[in-house]
């Protein structure tokens, strides 16, 4: 699976290039684009040879809150993913575990298939530390229940710096947090998908997607570069 996260970047013309290019994929891998919530609906009926994600939801179906866009309406706009809890939104808009799972519920309860961030920073890597933070970052955000369900791990560190985590910190990581899904009880017995992200790119792709524990990447600078997407794309392909 490789998800693209273009933040707040891109116009409805690098959208269609991109998606355009990207649409001449098959089936495999699996390709979901998340673009600024205003493009989805455009860009997801033009271009159904991809799936389409929102990169963030509110918890509540509807009401007064002003600015915000539910699950609901992301998946009336043709979105069939949502990313909830990317460290961006965690740091920058104070969102807690609570706030992550609430939200994660809520796309659930439509019928939009979460994928989850969790990731340590820095510090916590530093001192050892990073496995038993992120299995309580995850516990607290899992959402009660969710027939299918993405997490994705990534290191808030190695976000658009051009460092990426090590493959053996990669390898424990997503094993580790397999172990929490199942031990929550949640997806026991089925795959659940584990991606990682942190300055993904074509020369770290392949070897980053070839860990057996890796079920896909979730790219963001390199996702608005059709060449170089396209390029990851090829690399999951193999
Ligand atoms: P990056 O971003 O690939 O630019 O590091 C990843 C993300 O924020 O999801």
């Amino acid at each position: 699976m490789v998800v693209g996260n273009w933040k707040m970047h891109g116009s409805l013309a690098l959208g269609e290039t991109l998606a355009k290019s990207i649409s001449t994929f098959a089936n495999r891998p699996h390709i979901v684009l998340c673009p600024p919530a205003t493009l989805i609906q455009t860009l997801s009926a033009a271009f159904p040879a991809v799936s389409w994600g929102a990169q963030d939801c509110h918890a509540h179906r509807q009401g007064a809150f002003t600015g915000e866009i539910s699950a609901s309406m992301l998946k009336d706009a043709g979105a069939n993913y949502v990313i909830v809890g990317h460290s961006e939104r965690r740091a920058g808009h104070h969102e807690n575990d609570a706030a992550v799972k609430a939200k994660a519920e809520a796309a659930v309860e439509v019928g939009l298939i979460p994928i989850i961030c969790v990731g340590e920073p820095a510090d916590i890597r530093a001192r050892g530390d990073a496995l038993q933070y992120v299995s309580s970052q995850l516990s607290s955000s899992l959402p009660e229940t969710a027939p299918d369900l993405v997490i994705a791990y990534e290191p808030v560190w190695a976000i658009g710096t051009g460092k990426t985590a090590m493959l053996e910190d990669i390898e424990a990581m997503h094993t580790h947090i397999k172990q929490v899904v199942a031990h929550k009880g949640q997806n026991q017995g089925e795959k659940i998908r584990v991606l990682y992200g942190g300055s993904v790119k074509p020369e770290n792709a392949r070897e980053i997607l070839l860990c057996p524990v890796v079920d896909g990447v979730l790219v963001g600078g390199a996702s608005l570069d059709a060449v170089q997407f396209c390029s990851i794309i090829e690399a999951a392909r193999k």
